[in-house]
């Protein structure tokens, strides 16, 4: 049992801290939103994230995991210290890097036995040399400190399965000093341990996010050829993903990524590509096929109803993706502000999220959201959107358009109710 203050309670933090406190170690989770720490001391979860409210409960009675705001406090008394902080985009792509800044201050206010400060929120390459760097230049001893990278893969609404059940865990570190005590920290199973470089544990994120991106903007871009020769980009889908070397995860087509991940990753690794006079024509590429998505299914839209000012148009799903309560960079978002932009009315209806954005009107209603509309466009493959009555949607709509954004649809049963199906690499 080890004694661990995770700094952070967002997805990464609460996630991370209940799992800890599952696997038997005493885990406090700090973060200086206040309102976060009151709600989470209430039994309430900020976040929703399947499964994690069970989680924290069970956790907060058995006594391993507590929640403070006192942000000093828990680095002081633990000796393990795992930053979980947002590392939200600048202006130029590069990642702002002040919440963890802030972290280290406190950490290097307070320091006075031997820590083990571990990064989990996602770095640029080299950041951590520099962290280490940055205790030295304070004058810490080098006996009191060790500095490790630990990247976090998990999914948002899945991720609790992949923090119980990783296909790997990455450390960077600098000396084999902390090794003994990373090989305890997770309940690893046979899950392989990758032991790496600070910099090398940056670099497998960065790289990760950057090729799984490089996978969606590749099946966006064969669907968009499909499209064109009236070839169904599903079944391509699964004639790739069959191949071993392929897989068919991250080969769905439709809106693009969002999140606060994928984009944000992509968009870091390419400054600090740049700063080292690296070009970067592939991720220029991904990103450009990424960000012209939202046009191209408007255009889709735009074969039926050319015109959109005043027309009535529904959103199915609001999220970056389902079963979470994400909103950052939600391609559905880009899609809502587009039809916005080009004067239509716009009305939404998300299993989780109540949408509070100024010209948009938000239904509790999965069915009501359509009443009078002249399309509906699932934004967000949510499950239950599968199995709507599509009956009722017909009867309620005033036109008969629905845009399969995320081709999660059977073309099929929508037309045998009376509807019209758009999509892109789907007929
Ligand atoms: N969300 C994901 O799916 C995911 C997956 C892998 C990696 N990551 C990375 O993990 C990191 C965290 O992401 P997230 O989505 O959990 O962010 P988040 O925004 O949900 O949570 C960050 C939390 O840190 C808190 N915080 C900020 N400064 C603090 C301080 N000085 N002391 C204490 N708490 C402080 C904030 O109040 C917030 O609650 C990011 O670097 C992200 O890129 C995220």
């Amino acid at each position: 049992m080890m004694n661990i203050c995770v700094v952070g309670a967002g997805y990464v933090g609460l996630t991370t801290s209940a799992a800890l406190a599952e696997f038997g170690h005493d885990v406090q989770c700090v973060d200086i939103e206040q309102s976060k720490i009151e709600m989470l001391n209430q039994g309430l979860i900020p976040i929703y994230e399947p499964g994690l409210e069970e989680l924290i409960q069970r956790n907060v009675q058995n006594g391993n995991l507590h929640f403070s705001f006192d942000v000093n406090e828990g680095i002081k008394n633990n000796q393990i210290i795992l930053i979980a902080v947002g590392t939200p985009p600048k202006e130029d792509g590069s990642s702002d890097l002040g919440y963890v800044h802030n972290v280290l201050e406190l950490i290097l206010s307070t320091i006075q036995d031997y820590k083990i400060v571990i990064t989990k929120s996602t770095v640029p390459p080299g950041t951590n040399e520099w962290i280490h760097q940055r205790f030295l230049d304070e004058g810490i001893d080098e006996k009191l400190f060790d500095i490790v990278s630990n990247p976090e893969f998990l999914r948002e609404g899945a991720a609790l399965w992949d923090i119980f059940h990783p296909n790997k865990i990455v450390f960077g570190t600098k000396t084999k000093r902390p090794i003994k005590v990373l090989k305890k920290l997770y309940q690893r199973g046979r899950t392989p341990l990758i032991f790496t470089s600070l910099t090398g544990a940056e670099m497998i994120k960065y790289a990760s996010n950057a090729f799984l991106a490089t996978k969606i903007s590749f099946a966006n871009e064969t669907a968009r050829i499909c499209d064109a020769y009236n070839v169904e980009y599903p079944d391509v889908a699964q004639g790739l993903g069959t191949d071993p070397r392929i897989g068919r995860d991250f080969l769905n087509a439709g809106l693009g990524f969002g999140g606060s991940c994928l984009p944000k990753d992509l968009r870091s690794l390419k400054y600090s590509a740049q700063r080292k006079n690296v070009d970067t024509r592939l991720l220029d590429a991904v990103l450009e096929i990424n960000n012209s998505q939202v046009d191209l299914y408007l255009r889709k839209l735009n074969t039926f109803l050319p015109d959109l000012t005043d027309k009535k148009i529904t959103v199915w799903g609001v999220t970056f993706k389902p079963n979470t309560d994400d909103l950052r960079f939600s391609p559905a978002i880009a899609l809502i502000n587009e039809l916005i932009n080009k004067g239509a009315h716009v009305h939404t209806y998300d299993p989780v999220v109540q949408l509070q954005l100024p010209g948009i009107c938000c239904h509790a209603d999965q069915y009501e959201s359509v009443t009078d509309s002249d399309a509906l466009i699932i934004a967000t493959e949510w499950e239950q959107f599968h199995n709507s009555n599509w009956a009722e949607v017909k009867s309620g709509m005033s036109g008969s358009i629905i845009l399969d954004a995320r081709n999660c649809l059977e073309a099929e049963i929508i037309r045998k109710n009376g509807l019209i199906y758009l999509g892109v690499g789907k007929q």
